[in-house]
């Protein structure tokens, strides 16, 4: 786990931000609410990333819940009477809250959510957002917004549908039920359930194993696989030429053939 000491505080210390061996942490801590997302821990997390993106030294950003029952369980619903009520509060709430979903949407580099305990509503979306979801064994998936009487909204149910397809997207928005994590590998919610007292140490090392990777060729990857996913008349081939270029023509490339002649381990700049 990493050292609260070296942590910094925003919303209050609801979230929390670490850097360590090239790996930025944000922890959504709220663990009495099953850290449950108010407006202010939305900004304070939009405020985190936009740190992490900006510092040279991270490669990697790991997202985590605190207090091992929870991942994220949505949004603050005690926060819904004052400031999500009907549905022009509710528009004012979402552009609020989408914007900081924006900046992981649009994330120059990759993202990890490390996922322990209930990952329910907006949770899911923090998740289903980052790059690649890792679970442990005791976590549990659900979109309870038909409880609730929420309409999810497009880009929560279109990141659903690419990772389940409809069908499945169809059953957990209906019925609002929840999943375990076997039936989340299962559907392609998450990539890999890892036994609880492990998840941790796995998740970093997956992480570390990326920030010593060339970060040009990841975000090659990350670029690309974006445009993938992209309607073939939305896609920016441009930019995947662009980074294919800057890729072959880096200095760490030139690294990465000779260590491998040298048979040594490549020391990668992102250059
Ligand atoms: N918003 C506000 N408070 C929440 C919350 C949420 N999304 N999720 C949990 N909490 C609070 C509970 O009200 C409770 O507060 P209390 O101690 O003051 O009574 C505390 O967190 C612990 O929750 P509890 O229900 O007692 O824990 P649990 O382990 O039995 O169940 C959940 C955890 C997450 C399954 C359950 O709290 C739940 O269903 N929460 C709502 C999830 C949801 O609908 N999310 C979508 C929101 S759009």
């Amino acid at each position: 786990m990493p050292d609260l000491s070296q942590e910094t505080p925003y919303a209050d210390g609801k979230i929390l931000k670490q850097v360590t061996d090239g790996v930025g942490i944000i922890t959504f801590n709220n663990p009495d609410k099953r850290n449950a997302m108010s407006l202010e821990m939305w900004e304070g997390f939009g405020e985190a990333l936009t740190a992490l993106r900006d510092d040279d030294a991270v490669r990697v950003v790991i997202l985590r819940g605190a207090g091992g029952k929870a991942f994220v369980s949505g949004a603050d619903i005690s926060q819904f009477e004052k400031v999500r009520h009907n549905a022009a509060a509710s528009e004012e709430y979402g552009r609020r809250s989408a914007a900081q979903r924006a900046l992981l949407a649009d994330y120059p580099k990759p993202t990890i959510a490390c996922i322990q305990g209930f990952c329910l509503g907006g949770g899911m979306q923090l998740a289903m957002l980052a790059d690649i979801r890792i679970s442990a064994h005791d976590s549990q998936f659900g979109i309870p917004a038909a409880k609730l009487g929420i309409a999810y909204g497009y880009d929560g149910l279109k990141h659903l549908v690419s990772l389940v397809g409809p069908s499945w997207a169809r059953l957990l928005m209906y019925t609002g039920m929840r999943i375990d994590s076997t039936e989340a590998l299962r559907i392609g919610l998450v990539e890999r359930v890892i036994p609880d007292e492990q998840l941790w140490g796995e998740t970093m090392a997956i992480a570390i194993t990326i920030a010593q990777n060339a970060p040009l060729a990841i975000k090659a990857a990350k670029i690309t696989i974006a445009q993938v996913l992209k309607d073939e008349s939305a896609r920016d081939m441009d930019a995947v030429k662009a980074i294919g270029t800057a890729c072959m023509d880096s200095s760490d490339f030139r690294e990465g053939r000779q260590a491998f002649m040298e048979k040594r381990k490549p020391q990668f700049s992102g250059k």
